[in-house]
């Protein structure tokens, strides 16, 4: 090997040990049960648990961190998607959210299901069991649709 080639690797070592240090977020808060969406629409077992396994990573305030997430720059980018995720829909503030939000919501959430953009690819990569099967993916469909109907009930009373 020569002489720059061993810098580079031996520095890239050094770099890979010293992000290690780096804070990481934890995304590990509480759930007030007035905010989630269970407090404005009904969320059936099964969905629930479809939508726990393959969306509350990045889209609530609990984040189930695997070993691997104690790993730099692994965990960078998780806690990036985590970020963003929640900024754009948390279902554990989900009532907190206006009537117009929540239907809009709703309807950003059909089309991540009929583009198939959601979960994110990179999630997916690992978390083998959070790829939609075909039947979790209607099952998540219909309570989409039921629910946008739902509230459009609602909100004309
Ligand atoms: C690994 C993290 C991650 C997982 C898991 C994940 N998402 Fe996302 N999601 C994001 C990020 C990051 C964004 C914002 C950037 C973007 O749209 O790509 C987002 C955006 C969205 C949006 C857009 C919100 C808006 O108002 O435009 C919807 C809807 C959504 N996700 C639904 C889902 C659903 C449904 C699941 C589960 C089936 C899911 N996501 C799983 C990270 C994730």
């Amino acid at each position: 090997m020569n002489s720059a080639v061993k810098m580079i690797l031996s520095m890239a070592a050094v770099i890979l040990v010293v992000i290690q240090f780096l804070p990481r977020a934890h995304n590990e808060g509480r759930i007030v049960p007035a905010n989630d969406i269970n407090g404005v629409l009904d969320v059936p077992g099964n969905v629930q648990v479809v939508l726990k396994t393959a969306c509350y990573d990045c889209h609530s305030n609990n984040t189930r961190y695997p070993a691997y997430a104690m790993i730099q720059p692994v965990r960078m980018m998780l806690d990036r998607h985590v970020a963003e995720g929640k900024k754009n829909l948390n279902f554990n503030d989900f009532a907190t959210y206006s009537a117009r939000k929540q239907n809009s919501k709703l309807r950003a959430i059909a089309e991540s299901l009929d583009e198939g953009t959601m979960p994110l690819a990179s999630y997916t990569l690992i978390h083998r069991n959070a790829i939609l099967s075909v039947k979790e993916k209607a099952l998540l469909q219909n309570w989409v649709k039921r629910s946008a109907e739902r509230l459009l009930l609602k909100q004309q009373k």
